[in-house]
């Protein structure tokens, strides 16, 4: 399921023909992905993304995936003066590229905002084999309460989106909001439900995580660790609280997924990034993947470029220069409402 084909060296013809093939003939036939593969091919080495073992899964996993936020959020300047969604052109050439660059994972979005692209992409791919499918269940979010039947309805509803008949990991992602008030942690109603779509082969590993505090983790790792395969959680340079939860996460041997290496790009606003901050996403992930307690990094990402910096962060080791910046941009606060909780809960250095 993990395997990946070998790719010839960039800039030749055959790399040429053979990503063109890759990406889809009727997306090459269009004439629009020239441009960009130049620029791909202009940009990266022959540098594969590394692999890990994720947690009790034993399963191999790329130490960086593809966030679902990447596609259900307008972020895209649409050329008039507003932002629009990635396409699914776009996304055929970033999750095509990724894979190339030996990328398995690709996470869905908070479960209220997921997408139809990236499966739309992958089946023009022809690439559902090649990769990891992560979808996040979430219904008390949308104030129903506890039910099994809305666990199977919600993942029947991914399984449409992904247009395929299973998923490798369903994780239960609920904010702290539905804690402990709703019964969140009352999951055994949860545990039978996954149980029984494992058996109807429908999903392969499960999971948890999110948005809720630190020390709710550590309650979840303490009550659910053994049952489930992984947890997701923030972490990056300026939000470090996962550093004193990954250990109690390993000891129950739980695959670690994080999330938000850029605070959902606030990290990086206002920065030079074609300038004094170039290298600086890439820098960031390099970061959290020095942890060795991570599995993996999940990024969202709008572009192909930012698809490819993100990518080159596998294998990178840090220079003092390029720490003394990232302690820079660890000081600075993330003045966004929408993440008080990241810096309420995470700040931790
Ligand atoms: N509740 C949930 O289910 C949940 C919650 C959080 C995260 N997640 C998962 O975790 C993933 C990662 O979190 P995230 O997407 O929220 O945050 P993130 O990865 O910290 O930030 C993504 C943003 O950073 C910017 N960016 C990324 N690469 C860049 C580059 N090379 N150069 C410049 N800017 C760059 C982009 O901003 P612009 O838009 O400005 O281009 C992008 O939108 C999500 O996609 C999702 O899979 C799930």
């Amino acid at each position: 399921m993990t395997e990946h084909r070998s790719k010839p060296k960039p800039g030749t013809d055959s790399t040429r023909r053979q990503f063109l093939k890759d990406v889809g003939f009727g997306v090459a036939a269009s004439g629009m992905i020239e441009p960009l593969l130049d620029n791909a091919y202009s940009q990266t080495s022959d540098r594969k993304v590394k692999h890990r073992v994720l947690g009790k899964t034993g399963l191999s996993v790329s130490e960086i995936g593809i966030g679902g936020h990447s596609w259900a959020y307008k972020r895209v300047p649409d050329g008039k003066g507003g932002l629009r969604r990635p396409t699914v052109d776009e996304a055929v050439r970033m999750i095509g590229k990724s894979i190339d660059m030996g990328v398995n994972f690709l996470d869905s979005c908070t479960a209220l905002e997921e997408s139809s692209t990236p499966g739309e992409a992958l089946k023009r791919l022809g690439m559902r084999d090649k990769v990891l499918v992560s979808i996040r269940v979430s219904h008390k979010t949308k104030g129903i309460k506890a039910d099994k039947q809305e666990i199977y309805k919600w993942t029947e509803d991914r399984l449409k989106l992904w247009q395929t008949d299973y998923v490798d990991f369903c994780l239960l992602c609920n904010t702290e909001r539905d804690t402990p008030q709703s019964g969140y942690w009352d999951m055994s109603y949860s545990i039978e439900a996954l149980d029984k779509l494992k058996k109807q082969g429908k999903i392969r590993f499960t999971g948890f995580g999110c948005h809720f505090t630190p020390e709710l983790f550590l309650e979840a790792f303490e009550k659910f660790g053994d049952y489930f395969d992984t947890c997701s959680l923030p972490y990056n340079i300026r939000h470090r609280g996962a550093e004193k939860l990954l250990p109690a996460a390993k000891k129950k041997g739980l695959g670690i997924i994080t999330i938000k290496p850029f605070a959902r790009g606030a990290l990086l606003k206002d920065r030079d990034l074609k300038g004094e901050d170039a290298g600086l996403p890439r820098d960031m992930i390099a970061f959290v993947l020095e942890n060795k307690l991570v599995d993996i990094c999940t990024c969202g990402v709008h572009t192909l470029d930012q698809t490819i910096e993100n990518l080159s962060a596998s294998g990178v080791k840090l220079t003092p220069g390029q720490r003394r910046r990232l302690e820079k941009v660890a000081g600075t606060p993330v003045d966004v409402q929408e993440y008080a909780w990241l810096e309420r809960d995470w700040r931790y250095a």
